[in-house]
Order: structure tokens, then C-alpha cells, then sequence
């Protein structure tokens, strides 16, 4: 007999035979009867499973216990209770594993977030992490949808690079050579030529740099992977390893950045609300009542548009006390964001205009000589949420800048060739994927959206 899903049997109408597979959530009752909620992942509404307790033997009912996997086939009948519409009235279980009860770490509803986190290979089987993981599909499948309509290119750009994006240094070396053993030249230094690929590398930063030669040559592109970033951060929005959207677009200005990255965002979120309504309610009931106002607010609301040196003014003339300084250059902490965000003005900012000094060396450079044509988009509960700018065009600019920063030029000739060879304006930006999950799940702690989180001295799983 096939197996039919939970999310289809909710939805299919009482009076055949059919057969459930899934893990048991609950199991109560009396001598007379067992109820058994059982859950398959595919929606966060379990189906209930009425078994006759006379009709089955006892030693297989004992084994039924919470996180056991079991088949079950039975009539698909209205339901008595209230709660759902239809439940399953057991002819026959077969118990396709068990679940030590005195063993088994997810015994009790309302296990801590700190807790789940230290059991990350079962905390999927909990509604909460069932749900956000099936949002985060949601969002992976509505990104692709958004920019396959719009006629953008999904470019697969490489994960292992020689060059450092931001320019932050804090990048994975990847490396084959044998750490207790490095091969040095003569001067002392390693000797990358033994390495795997001839030279030094590391995992990539951010796809961007490759993403602009794929918009020199396709017009839209957008790239969507995995990035690493070796920076010590141990905060609730930071992960060593993360998913970054970077879309790179020929012939836009930075206006025209602002305005895609405005649509993409809204779109994602109504993607949410219109197409994960029942995790979204469940998570707005458990956990942060407001989230689904919150996130109907953000699609209903034109996003305001600040200068950087603006935006320094209002929080200098806030009264407000922040724990790092604020001034003209100083590179925003995310209470400065969120003060001008939630405090100031009640809904998403993009902040332009940012000092050169505090943005990568790829900028558009404005002609104040002081600032680049950054945007970064500040949400909400957040802070930065996107970070992008319209590039620099002109291969002189580009290079003055480039030198000025001591940048080593040999292994970004790749690059600045698109500068020499049919240049063009252009702009992007790189929305972090479990930043947007953050705010559409209402979870706080950044390790709560990924499966597996990679964090400062913690790669378990
Ligand atoms: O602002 P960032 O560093 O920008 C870039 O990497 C550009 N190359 C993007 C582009 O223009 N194509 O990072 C972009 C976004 C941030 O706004 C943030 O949402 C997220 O990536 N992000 C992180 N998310 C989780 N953990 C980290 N350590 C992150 N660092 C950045
Ligand atoms: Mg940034």
C-alpha cells in the first residue's frame, strides 16, 4: 500500500484505507484506547492515530513511544475531537524503530533553545526547528522563483578562491600540506608550490567578484552559496559558515540596487506569509506574538532612503546612550542600525553613502572624494540585513584605490580585466540568507535557522 504524507491525509476526505508513516510525537490513552500523534515532517499538524487497545497486542503498543518510527494502516474517519478533521483508525502498526524512552533527549515538549542546540541532529524532530527548516526551503525555492521570473542567471561561482572579497582578512585557508610539516623556501617562507593548487587559498568570502564577470557577460546574475568567514564573532547574528543571495546586475545604478533589493525582500516575505502560513502561526503563537504583524508591516511599507552622514546626525542628536561612540566615519554597530530602525523611524532603512574607509575596495567612489555608493539595508530586530553598492566602473578609480589600500593586484587581474575590456556600470548587493531567516522565523539566535551552525570553536555536527 503507498504511503500517503500527513499534509495530504489533513487535507483528503474521510471513508478509504490508507497507510502513514512518521514519528510518534504523543502517545496517551487508556485500557481501552491509544491515541497517537504521529508527525512525518511534512507539515507541523500531526494526525492522529486511534488504536483500539484490545486489538493490538501489548508488547507492540509498549514499544510506541515518543520519537519511535512506526507504519501505520487504517480507515482515514472523520474526527470526534476537536483539532483536526480527519484521524486514522489503526488496523495494523508495524514499528519501523524504536525509541529508548530512557535515552530518547526529546521526551518532553518545551525543551530550551540552548538545549536543542546541543542535540542538533534530533532538534529537526521538534515542531519549532520542523518548522523554520521547512521556511528556509520555502525561501531557497521563492529566491530562485523571484529571479527566474525576472530572467536572471543562477551563476555557480567557485567556493575555494585566492582572492578576499572584503578585504577583511578573515578568511579558511584550504590547504593540503601537511601542518606538522610545512615545506618552507629558502627565505623561510611557506612554499606554496607543493600546496594542491600552487599557491594559497581559502574558502570564499562572498561570490561577488566572480559574480560581476558572469553580469559582463549575461546582463543578471545572481549567485546563491555557501560563504565562510574566519572573523571571531560570537554574536547572535554571525555564523563562520552562511548562505548569502548576491545578485549583480549590468546597467544599474544604485537607485535601481535600492529598488531590486526592496522588491526582493518584500517578495520573499509575502512568499512567506502566503505559502508557510501554518509554521508561521505556530511560531507566532510559541514564541513572538508579533511576527506576523511584523512581517505584514515590512511588505505594506515603502522603506526609508538615508544618507550614512544623515543617519550619523540623527543618532548624534538622539539623546540616546550607546555603548560604542557614535561620529562622522565610525562604522555602525548594529544598536546604531536598530536605533534608527525600530527607535527613529519604525521600519527598514537604506543607509548610502557610506565613508570609503569603512566599505571594500569595489565601490563606486562619489565624487566628494569621501564617500562610496554603498547601500546597506537595516531591519527591524536585525541591523544589516543586506550590504551591497553600485561598483566602480572606471579601471583608473578602481586601481588609485586599489594601491591606496596596498592591495596585492596579481592575483585580481581577472577582475580588473572587466574594467579594461567593455566596462559598464553596475551595482549588487548580498543578502544573508539566515539574517532574512531571522526575521521571517522571529528566532533570535542566528544558530536556530541553520541546521548545522558553524560558530567560534563550535563545528559538532
Ligand atoms: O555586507 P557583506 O559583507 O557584503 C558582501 O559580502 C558583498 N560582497 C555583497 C555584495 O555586494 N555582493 O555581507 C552581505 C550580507 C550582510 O548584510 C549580512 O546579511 C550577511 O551577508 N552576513 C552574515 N551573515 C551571517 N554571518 C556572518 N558572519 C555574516 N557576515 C555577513
Ligand atoms: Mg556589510
Amino acid at each position: 500500500m503507498e504511503r500517503i504524507k500527513v499534509k495530504q491525509l489533513l487535507q483528503q476526505q474521510s471513508g478509504s484505507e490508507v497507510n502513514a508513516k512518521g514519528w510518534v510525537r504523543t502517545k496517551r490513552g487508556n485500557k481501552n484506547v491509544t491515541f497517537i500523534a504521529l508527525n512525518d515532517g511534512s507539515t507541523i499538524n500531526s494526525i492522529q492515530i486511534v488504536c483500539e487497545t484490545a486489538k493490538f497486542d501489548e508488547e507492540l503498543l509498549k514499544k510506541i513511544t515518543t520519537g519511535a518510527c512506526i507504519s501505520v494502516v487504517g480507515n482515514l474517519v472523520d474526527s470526534v475531537g476537536g483539532g483536526q478533521s480527519v484521524e486514522i483508525q489503526a488496523k495494523d502498526i508495524e514499528i519501523l524503530g524504536v525509541a529508548d524512552p530512557d535515552t530518547y533527549p526529546l521526551q518532553k515538549k518545551g525543551h530550551s533553545m540552548e538545549f536543542l542546540r546541543d542535540i542538533a541532529h534530533l532538534r529537526p524532530r521538534t515542531n519549532t526547528f520542523g518548522a523554520i527548516f521547512r521556511i528556509r526551503h520555502a525561501m531557497a525555492f521563492a529566491i530562485h522563483k523571484f529571479f527566474n521570473d525576472k530572467g536572471f542567471v543562477y551563476l555557480h561561482t567557485p567556493l575555494i578562491t585566492e582572492s578576499d572579497c572584503e578585504g577583511a582578512g578573515a578568511m579558511f585557508q584550504v590547504t593540503t600540506l601537511d601542518l606538522n610539516n610545512i615545506p618552507k623556501k629558502e627565505d623561510g617562507s611557506v612554499n606554496y608550490d607543493e600546496d594542491f593548487f600552487g599557491h594559497s587559498t581559502a574558502l570564499t568570502v562572498s561570490g561577488q567578484l566572480e559574480g560581476e564577470l558572469g553580469a559582463m557577460a549575461l546582463g543578471e546574475i545572481y549567485t546563491f552559496g555557501p560563504t565562510f568567514r574566519a572573523e571571531n564573532s560570537n554574536t547572535p547574528r554571525h555564523l563562520a559558515e552562511f548562505w548569502m543571495i548576491e545578485p549583480e546586475m549590468a546597467f544599474y545604478e544604485i537607485k535601481d540596487n535600492m529598488d531590486l533589493a526592496e522588491e526582493f525582500i518584500k517578495y520573499l516575505i509575502k512568499y512567506a506569509l502566503d505559502n508557510c502560513g501554518d509554521d508561521l502561526k505556530f511560531l507566532n503563537d510559541m514564541f513572538d506574538k508579533e511576527l506576523i504583524t511584523r512581517l505584514e508591516n515590512v511588505v505594506n511599507t515603502e522603506f526609508v532612503r538615508l544618507a550614512y552622514t544623515e543617519g550619523v546626525d540623527i543618532l548624534l542628536k538622539s539623546g540616546e546612550k550607546f555603548e560604542f561612540p557614535v561620529y562622522w566615519g565610525v562604522d555602525l554597530q548594529s544598536e546604531h542600525e536598530r536605533y534608527l530602525v525600530e527607535k527613529h523611524f519604525g521600519k527598514p532603512v537604506i543607509l548610502t553613502d557610506y565613508p570609503k574607509e569603512i566599505k571594500a575596495f569595489y565601490m563606486k567612489q562619489n565624487d566628494d572624494g569621501k564617500t562610496v555608493r554603498a547601500m546597506d539595508v537595516l531591519f527591524p530586530k536585525i541591523g544589516e540585513i543586506i550590504g551591497g553598492s553600485e561598483r566602480e566602473a572606471s579601471y583608473d578609480k578602481l586601481m588609485t584605490r586599489i594601491k591606496e589600500l596596498n592591495m596585492a593586484t596579481d592575483n585580481l587581474w581577472w577582475y580588473l580585466d572587466t574594467r579594461r575590456f567593455g566596462s559598464a556600470p553596475h551595482s549588487g548587493f548580498g543578502l544573508g540568507f539566515e539574517r532574512l531567516l531571522l526575521f521571517v522565523t522571529g528566532m533570535t539566535n542566528i544558530r536556530d535557522v541553520i541546521p548545522f551552525p558553524r560558530t567560534p570553536k563550535s563545528a559538532d555536527f
